[in-house]
C-alpha cells in the first residue's frame, strides 16, 4: 500500500448527510414550497435545462415522484442553448417554476448567473439544481455529493469513510462531487489517480488533505489496503473502453463503486462482483441526488424505493 498523510476531518456519514441535507434544503425554501403547496391552487413546475436535453432521465424520475405523492405538477425537459441560459433562468419565477436542474453544458456557467450559490456547489464548482426563492431570487445548489454518499451509505450501511483508505479514479466533474462528499464524511486517506496527472495534482491542492495523488500507472498498487474503490472516469460507460485496473490486491471486503450508470453493471462492477466484493452502481447516486432537489421545490423528501429503481433501470 502507498502511504499518505493523515486526514484532517473526523465525522460520521450520518452527520455529513444531515449537514449536506440541511445545506441543500434550507428551511426557508422548504417552508416556501410547503406554503405554495398548501395554497393548493398552483400547478407545480420544475424541469431540466440542457443542450441537448432529451437524453436526461430526470423527467421520468421526478414525474414518478409527483405522481407517487399525489402532487399535481410536471417536470419537463427544457432545451436551452448556452447563450440563452441567463434568459431562461430569469424566466423561471415568471413562469412560476419552483426551480430546475441543469445538465451539460450549463452546470459551471450557472455559478455566475444565479443570485446565490450554496457552499457545496461552490466547493464542487458546478450547479446542478436551481431553487427559486420567495422573491424570485435564484439559488444554485449541487446535490451530487449528497447523492453519492447517500447511495453508498444506503447500499452499505456498515461502511464508514474514515475506517480505511479510499481510492478514487478520475478528476472530472463527477470526481469533484465524490471528493467533496468523502471529505465531509470523514475520509482520512484518499488516493486519487487520473490519466492526466496535473488535473489530479490540482484537485489535491485545492481540496487539501486527506487527498494524496497516485500516478495513473500505479493505480493497481494503491488498492491493497483500500476499503472503497470509486471509478469516476467515463471508462466503462457505453461506447467507452472498459476501465483497465487489476483488482488482484484489493481486499475482498472493499466496496467497489462506479458512478457510471450506463450500463448499470460496468465491466469494473462485474469483475468486482465475480471476486466477491460488495458493489454500488451509479444509478443509486443519480436517484439519491434528486431527493433534496424535489424536496426543496415541492416540500416532500421522496424515497428511493425498489419500485423506483426498477422503473429507472428500464430506461437505461
Ligand atoms: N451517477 C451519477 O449521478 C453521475 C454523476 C456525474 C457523473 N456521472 C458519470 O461519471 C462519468 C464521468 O463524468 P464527468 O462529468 O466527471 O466527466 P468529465 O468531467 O468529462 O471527466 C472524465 C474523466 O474520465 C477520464 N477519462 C476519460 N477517458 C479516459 C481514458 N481513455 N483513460 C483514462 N481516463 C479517462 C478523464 O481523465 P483526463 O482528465 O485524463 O481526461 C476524467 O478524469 C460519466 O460516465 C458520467 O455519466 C454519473
Amino acid at each position: 500500500m502507498l502511504t499518505a498523510g493523515t486526514g484532517i476531518q473526523q465525522g460520521a456519514v450520518l452527520a455529513m448527510l444531515r449537514e449536506l441535507s440541511s445545506t441543500l434544503s434550507p428551511a426557508t425554501a422548504e417552508s416556501e414550497t410547503r406554503k405554495r403547496m398548501s395554497q393548493g391552487s398552483k400547478f407545480l413546475l420544475a424541469g431540466v435545462m440542457g443542450w441537448p436535453v432529451m437524453h436526461s432521465r430526470s423527467p421520468k424520475l421526478h414525474n414518478y415522484w409527483l405522481q407517487h405523492y399525489g402532487l399535481a405538477g410536471s417536470y419537463v425537459p427544457l432545451e436551452i442553448k448556452q447563450d440563452q441560459l441567463e434568459q431562461a433562468l430569469r424566466a423561471l419565477p415568471v413562469l412560476n417554476f419552483a426551480g430546475c436542474n441543469l445538465t451539460i453544458p450549463h452546470k459551471e456557467t450557472a455559478l455566475r448567473l444565479v443570485d446565490s450559490v450554496d457552499p457545496v456547489a461552490r466547493r464542487i464548482g458546478a450547479v446542478n439544481t436551481i431553487v427559486v426563492g420567495p422573491n424570485g431570487q435564484l439559488e444554485g445548489r449541487n446535490t451530487d455529493a449528497y447523492g453519492f454518499i447517500s447511495s453508498v451509505s444506503s447500499a452499505q450501511p456498515e461502511w464508514h469513510a474514515g475506517d480505511r483508505p479510499i481510492v478514487v479514479l478520475g478528476a472530472g466533474g463527477g470526481c469533484r462531487a465524490v471528493l467533496t462528499a468523502l471529505i465531509e464524511a470523514g475520509a482520512q486517506e484518499i488516493w486519487l489517480a487520473n490519466r492526466n496527472r496535473a488535473r489530479a495534482d490540482a484537485l489535491a491542492q485545492e481540496f487539501g488533505p486527506p487527498i494524496a495523488v497516485c500516478d495513473w500507472s500505479k493505480r493497481h498498487e494503491a488498492l491493497d489496503e483500500a476499503g472503497l474503490l470509486v471509478n469516476t472516469t467515463s471508462l466503462g460507460m457505453l461506447g467507452q473502453p472498459p476501465l483497465d485496473i487489476v483488482l488482484r490486491t484489493l481486499p475482498v471486503t472493499a466496496i467497489v463503486c462506479d458512478i457510471v450508470y450506463v450500463p448499470l453493471e460496468t465491466p469494473l462492477l462485474a469483475a468486482a462482483r465475480r471476486r466477491g466484493n460488495p458493489t454500488v452502481d451509479g444509478l443509486g447516486m443519480l436517484l439519491h441526488q434528486a431527493r433534496p432537489a424535489f424536496e426543496a421545490w415541492f416540500g416532500v423528501l421522496p424515497d428511493v424505493t425498489p419500485a423506483l429503481r426498477t422503473m429507472m433501470e428500464a430506461t437505461l
